[in-house]
């Protein structure tokens, strides 16, 4: 349990020259009423005693997975589970390398690969290590999983080259981080449904009619927002995931099952992401027993008879009454007319609109390139991971609730 109410941010200081500048930002984060713990690799123990930062925080120092035997065994987790935000500065480029892998060799990186909360990472190194590919790689990688990078200054760096390399300004790499913990709680208490994952229309008892969603965007979203403080109610068509963390999940096969389930969590919702890919259509007299084959090949088959299934996303716009609804739409042409249809056809506030048509990603892949479409504007997103596109949309949904029109304040 936590020991007072004040929000914590882990800081992970590296081996680096500018190790003692971590000093001004403990302190400058203290100020700003954050609990903070530091953790150090050993290499940065060589620039900075660990004493100093136990001072400047009044808060144990961690420096090693092993140090204490009595906590060793559950000191990564706990300081992962602890953070409302991790900061690494500064980052050398070893350490950014590691955590871009997910190697856990030592504390640091076993609490990056562990925690839940956001990362901000402001590197420190030489230009030419700055600017190698290998780190550019590195970097792009924490970028695409939703890292803020604190950019590095230019100037004259330690080593005597001059160029990109110097930490960031203290002032600026605190100030991501404030971001970030207002962030960590911008949701709370919104009451949010979200739909995701296929429907599955059954022909008979074994064959259905599905769509290939993974339901890792909606899943995604539902982790992100509950994160963020939400009271998230997920229905879910059928997945192969585990029910995120933190959410009331509802598991529904069919479009109407999703519909009834929807429509329940609808009545007490402040808002709704409906990322489910909802079959449009369905048989319309599914068998009760299996099909068999024709007797012969010359047998002319059955057509199979569909009927359409409900548009619940359309039914709650209808019934909208000042909750914020934010659609999705996978589209091969016309990306961001055909959004705007859906924004304005199913009164929307927002639609995140998919371009189904770039090979490898979208459906089943890790990663999406969307455009966000509202009434006004269409921000066209880079190829982010789902869960980074998830704290994008949780960003927009929190600016839409915030606005003078919605429901909750
Ligand atoms: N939706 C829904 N219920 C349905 C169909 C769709 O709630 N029966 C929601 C989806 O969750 C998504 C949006 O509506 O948010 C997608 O709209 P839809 O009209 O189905 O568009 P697409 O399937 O993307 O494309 P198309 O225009 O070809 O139908």
């Amino acid at each position: 349990m936590r020991r007072d109410d004040r929000p914590t941010v882990l800081l992970g200081v590296t081996g680096c020259i500018a190790a003692y500048k971590a000093c001004e930002l403990a302190r400058a984060l203290v100020r700003e009423g954050a609990r903070v713990k530091v953790v150090m690799t050993e290499a940065a123990t060589r620039f900075v005693g660990p004493a100093t930062f136990r001072a400047l925080t009044g808060e144990p120092v961690a420096t090693t997975l092993w140090a204490d035997p009595a906590d060793a065994n559950v000191f990564h987790t706990s300081l992962a589970e602890e953070a409302d935000v991790l900061v690494v500065a500064p980052a050398t480029a070893n350490t950014i390398a590691r955590i871009a892998h997910g190697e856990a060799g030592d504390l640091l990186a076993t609490t990056a690969l562990a925690t839940e909360a956001p990362l901000v990472v402001a590197p420190a190194m030489n230009v030419h290590m700055w600017r190698d590919e290998a780190t550019r790689a590195n970097v792009a990688t924490l970028r695409a999983r939703g890292a803020v990078i604190v950019e590095p200054d230019s100037g004259e760096l330690a080593c005597g080259d001059v160029g990109e390399g110097r930490l960031a300004d203290v002032r600026t790499i605190a100030d991501a981080v404030l971001v970030e913990l207002a962030r960590a709680r911008d949701l709370a208490g919104v009451r949010l449904l979200v739909t995701a994952g296929p429907t599955f229309e059954p022909i008979d008892p074994v064959r259905f009619i599905g769509n290939r969603s993974s339901g890792k965007t909606g899943y995604a979203i539902a982790e992100e927002a509950a994160r963020r403080g939400a009271r998230v109610t997920l229905v879910s068509g059928p997945t192969a995931l585990p029910d995120p963390f933190g959410c009331a999940t509802v598991r529904v096969t069919t479009a109407a099952e999703m519909h009834a389930a929807a429509l329940e969590a609808f009545a007490d919702a402040d808002a709704v992401v409906a990322s489910a890919a909802v079959a449009d259509l369905r048989p319309a007299e599914p068998s009760e027993h299996k099909l068999k084959k024709a007797a012969s090949a010359d047998t002319p088959v059955e057509p199979l008879a569909l009927e359409r299934t409900a548009d619940i996303l359309a039914g709650m716009g209808a019934a909208k009454d000042g909750r914020v609804l934010i659609g999705f739409a996978a589209e091969s042409r016309d990306v961001i007319a055909s959004a705007r249809e859906k924004l304005t056809g199913k009164q929307l506030d927002l639609v995140v609109a998919n371009d189904i048509t770039v090979p490898g990603l979208g459906f089943a892949s890790d990663e999406n390139r969307v455009t966000l479409v509202d009434a006004t504007s269409a921000e066209e997103l880079p190829v982010l991971s789902k869960r980074a596109l998830a704290r994008v949309v949780c960003d927009r949904l929190a600016a839409l609730l915030a606005a003078p029109s919605a429901k909750t304040g």
